[in-house]
């Protein structure tokens, strides 16, 4: 079987072509990454073929998809400040740039699409769990591209009969997610300035929650969606129902590195939801073999990752 990654240069996508070509079933992984928030170095060691440039170009799709049975579209600009901060980008990338995804499917001939939603576009819905059926409600422009995301595999379904899966990804972390830049996420900038004895910084009280799922859970159903070639014409959750603040976190954290955290307290972010847990039976009907690595268990694999880079 032949899978191409859009984004397999980022953090889900390392991890996933890893998954991947562990996997005696997948004979050949492509990726195409622009490399804007992602880095060869995720990819170091693995038998991909690489093309380098943006989704927005139909005709590197089109080569980066000749022969594909599979495509898992993660490229996306992926953060909600930074969307905040520049809307047009995030919505080229991820809208526009999903649309020239589907459209390079179709000339492929119709490969078995699978791609990245995300739960932000439940925003201002306050409803927990969150489940599919839930009304949508955006917040920030990143949001909106993901729903643009989710909208327009959904309508490729029924107007081109193309085969979907559209995911809403949760809170995911593990390595090769980066810190240390203006827009990391949560998990990787605790354990980046813990690991470092650094304070951390937490925007508003720390009260908010998350569904935090890690990264090597998020691609064995990734890997298990492509090679049983599971569809389902409406967005699925990709996450297992936990609901953990930040202070918990932060206390997880410290008894991992077996020290104190100092904690440097800021105003929260314009655009982020106040709390985040999904209701998982869709994704449980679709993957009921599925057992996800605990919280626990994936801070401490992500808390050795940073210290490896540390050592250097
Ligand atoms: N990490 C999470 O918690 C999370 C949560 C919800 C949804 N998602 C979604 O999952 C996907 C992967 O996210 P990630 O956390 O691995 O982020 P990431 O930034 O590490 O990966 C995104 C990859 O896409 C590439 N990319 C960006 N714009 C591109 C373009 N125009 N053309 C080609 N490549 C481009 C980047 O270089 C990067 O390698 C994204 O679609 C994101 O929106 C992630």
């Amino acid at each position: 079987m032949r899978v191409a990654i859009t984004g397999g240069a980022g953090f889900i996508g390392g991890n996933l072509a890893r998954e991947l070509l562990s996997r005696p079933e997948v004979s050949r992984v492509s990726v195409v990454d622009d490399l804007s928030t992602g880095g060869k170095a995720n990819l170091e060691g693995l038998d991909v073929e690489f093309h380098e440039g943006t989704v927005l170009d139909p005709g590197l799709l089109d080569e980066a998809f000749t022969g594909a049975d599979a495509v898992v579209h993660l490229a996306a600009l992926p953060s909600v400040p930074r969307s905040v901060r520049d809307p047009l980008g995030s919505h080229h990338a991820n809208a526009t740039g999903t649309l020239q995804v589907l459209e390079a499917a179709r000339r492929a001939g119709g490969p078995h699409v699978v791609a990245a939603s995300s739960s932000s576009v439940y925003g201002a819905n306050p409803v927990l769990p969150k489940h599919e059926g839930l009304r949508t409600a955006p917040l920030s422009p990143y949001a909106v591209s993901k729903q643009a995301t989710e909208s327009y595999l959904v309508a490729y379904h029924h107007c081109y009969g193309l085969r979907v899966l559209p995911f809403r990804f949760f809170n995911v972390f593990g390595p090769l997610q980066p810190a240390g830049h203006a827009y990391a996420a949560v998990i990787p900038a605790f354990v980046d300035a813990a690991v470092a004895g650094r304070p951390v910084v937490l925007h508003g009280d720390g009260s908010q929650t998350r569904d935090f799922t890690y990264v090597g859970t998020v691609c064995r159903v990734l890997a298990d969606a492509v090679l049983r070639g599971v569809a389902h014409p409406e967005p699925v959750n990709l996450a297992f129902g936990t609901r953990t603040s930040l202070r918990e976190l932060l206390g997880e954290l410290e008894s991992l590195v077996g020290a104190p955290i100092a904690v440097e307290r800021t105003g929260p972010r314009a655009g982020d939801v106040p709390h985040s847990q999904a209701d998982n039976s869709r994704l449980r009907s679709l993957f009921p073999d599925v057992e996800p690595v605990p919280l626990r268990e994936g801070l401490a694999r992500t808390v050795e990752w940073f210290r490896e880079g540390v050592q250097g």
